[in-house]
């Protein structure tokens, strides 16, 4: 059986949209909100990404979740697994067959800003496991997690190194609604990237077939479409430098001419200078120190902690306080 709940109406997220790029393009620097560049090429873009050479996150976290499922399960009895910016879900089929298997889930409950990603999902895994119930949600996870259904205990999985593309703060926030939303006993189940050398870091997010340059840029298409703009997309050009300080991969679009760019949706006029840099998007690596702090001062316990052979990206799971 399959139901979705759409919390984000085309209202909404139209709404929410204006406000972001009126926000974003008069600040100095420019920046637009990552959430944006998943309409439904942004999400094909993203599982071409998935399947690079240079990026290895995908490949790293589905070595461990192949090696710790059935544990996961045994940990946790889970009855419901949430999966928060779940995508494709391709990954959770196997925390979908360790659950299945140790004979407790009921329910799986996708949740995605992309309608057209997590209904294609949503079909697909309730077509391969056609006992559970799958109910997907159309959603926001920094805005729409008290609309969680399933029965307890819950598995709430945060997989892609997704948490790395929120801000320290916003992290904080994060953690704390999903702990607020949980009751003391139930699980979080975070992928997190591991600071590495630079030049791997930077590999993954700027790979020589240029894919992750186009997924960047689809953040103007979507403007372009959604607000009437008229970014003239092949004059930006994608770069991806490390941040030793803050630890992040930080991703620009940077205009190769001077531009002036017309948002008529929201009645706006925007400058780029040559060589303007708009930021779009960060992606914090992790120490384990840095996860545990943060998820023991958002009210979490440590039950596992683990890593790929290469020790690049770790998988770890809490226990809500
Ligand atoms: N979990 C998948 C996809 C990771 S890409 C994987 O591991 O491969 C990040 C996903 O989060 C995308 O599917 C995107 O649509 C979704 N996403 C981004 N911001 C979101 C938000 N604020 N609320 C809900 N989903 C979001
Ligand atoms: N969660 C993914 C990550 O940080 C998202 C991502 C991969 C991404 N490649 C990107 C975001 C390129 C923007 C640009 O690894």
């Amino acid at each position: 059986m399959t139901l979705i709940d759409v919390h984000l109406t085309p209202d909404y997220t139209s709404r929410a949209l204006r406000e972001d790029a009126r926000a974003g393009l008069t600040a100095d620097p420019k920046w637009l909100a990552p959430k944006w560049f998943y309409d439904a090429r942004g999400s094909e873009l993203f599982e071409q990404i998935t399947r690079l050479p240079e990026y290895y996150p995908t490949r790293a976290e589905r070595e461990i979740l192949q090696a710790r499922a059935a544990e996961i399960a045994q940990l946790t009895g889970a009855h419901t697994l949430v999966e928060l910016g779940s995508g494709s879900s391709e990954k959770t089929r196997l925390l979908l067959d360790g659950l299945r298997d140790h004979g407790t889930l009921n329910t799986f409950v996708p949740l995605d800003v992309s309608e057209t990603a997590l209904r294609e999902a949503a079909a697909a895994i309730n077509a391969d496991y056609p006992q559970l119930t799958v109910h997907g949600v159309v959603g926001d996870f920094t805005a729409h997690l008290d609309k969680l259904p399933g029965e307890a205990p819950r598995v709430v999985a945060f997989l892609g190194g997704t948490i790395g593309n929120l801000l320290p703060t916003e992290r904080e926030t994060f953690y704390t609604s999903v702990r607020d939303v949980l009751e003391p006993g139930e699980w979080l189940l975070v992928g997190t990237d591991l600071v590495k050398n630079p030049a791997t870091l930077v590999a993954a997010y700027d790979d020589s077939a240029g894919v992750t340059g186009e997924f960047n840029r689809n953040v103007l298409r979507v403007l372009n479409r959604q607000l009437g703009a008229d970014f003239d997309v092949d004059s930006f050009t994608h770069v991806a430098v490390w941040d030793p300080e803050n630890e992040w991969i930080e991703m620009h679009l940077r205009a190769d001419r001077a531009m002036k760019v017309l948002i008529p949706e929201i009645r706006l006029e925007v400058d780029f200078a040559e060589g303007e840099e708009m930021s779009t998007e960060i992606s914090a690596k992790f120490h384990r120190y840095g996860v545990e702090a943060e998820l023991g001062k958002a009210g979490f316990t440590p039950a596992a902690w683990w890593t790929d052979t290469e020790e690049r990206y770790a998988l770890s799971l809490w226990q809500a306080i």
